[in-house]
């Protein structure tokens, strides 16, 4: 794919930036459709700052307590990414609402990624909440970005067993595995266009469907010796 045909992305993030890492693993094949032009944090010790400049990938810190209030914090995000030149924007642990004002300007090239098979588990503390109400099958979600909280047009998901003896960071470390894989696909698809969002939800075209029994079953179904 020529460069100029790839589309811009820019992460935000608010702290460990393993998923944003996972994007920028991705976009290193010329072939990807998206290049990582830029990454924001609203927290100036994110860690994911120094991922992205080991790859020398420009990152500009946009912190709260510099702004009065949201909207002028989420103006001067809007601004950055308009300085980047951003295409879409792919929230990847930014822990901050945003304002309907500022998702509405970016509605339909925003994604994010939430560990938990949504609609189930919106907000903070997934894993454990999972743990305590049994489910036994989790995940992650990546949707579209909508003024509510974790909520918009989902566009892929990943599920895993919930294991029996799981604790919260087991069963984190199994969901999180699935982010990094989930995200660059999710992003592949919205950078070919093969997802929009329209009408509210999220349509597919020329997307290759997973037939088959691959169902998940937890636990699982051989019998105990
Ligand atoms: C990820 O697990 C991501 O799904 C979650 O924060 C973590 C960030 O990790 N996001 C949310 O909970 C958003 N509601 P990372 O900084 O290593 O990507």
């Amino acid at each position: 794919m020529t460069k100029s045909a790839r589309k811009r992305v820019v992460v935000l993030i608010s702290g460990r930036g393993s998923n944003m890492a996972s994007l920028i693993a991705a976009a290193i094949d010329p072939a990807f459709p998206a290049e990582i032009v830029g990454v924001i944090s609203n927290r100036a010790d994110a860690r994911g700052l120094e991922i992205a400049a080991t790859h020398s990938i420009p990152t500009k810190v946009v912190s709260a307590r510099d702004y009065d209030g949201r909207a002028a914090h989420d103006a001067a995000i809007h601004e950055a990414l308009t300085q980047m030149k951003a295409e879409i924007v792919c929230l990847a642990g930014y822990m901050r609402l945003l304002t309907p004002d500022f998702v509405q300007k970016w509605m339909g090239r925003m994604i994010n990624i939430h560990p938990a098979l949504l609609p189930n588990f919106r907000g903070l503390d997934t894993h454990a909440r999972a743990l305590a109400t049994g489910v036994r099958v989790h995940g992650c979600t990546v949707h579209f970005v909508t003024p509510e909280m974790d909520d918009g047009p989902i566009i892929a998901q990943a599920a895993v067993p919930v294991l029996i003896g799981d604790s919260e960071e087991t069963l984190g470390q199994r969901v999180l595995r699935m982010e990094h894989r989930l995200y660059p696909l999710s992003l592949r698809l919205l950078a070919e266009g093969r997802v929009r969002m329209s009408g509210g939800v999220a349509v597919f075209s020329n997307v290759a469907d997973e037939t088959g029994e691959t169902a998940i079953v937890s636990p699982g179904e051989r019998r105990r010796r």
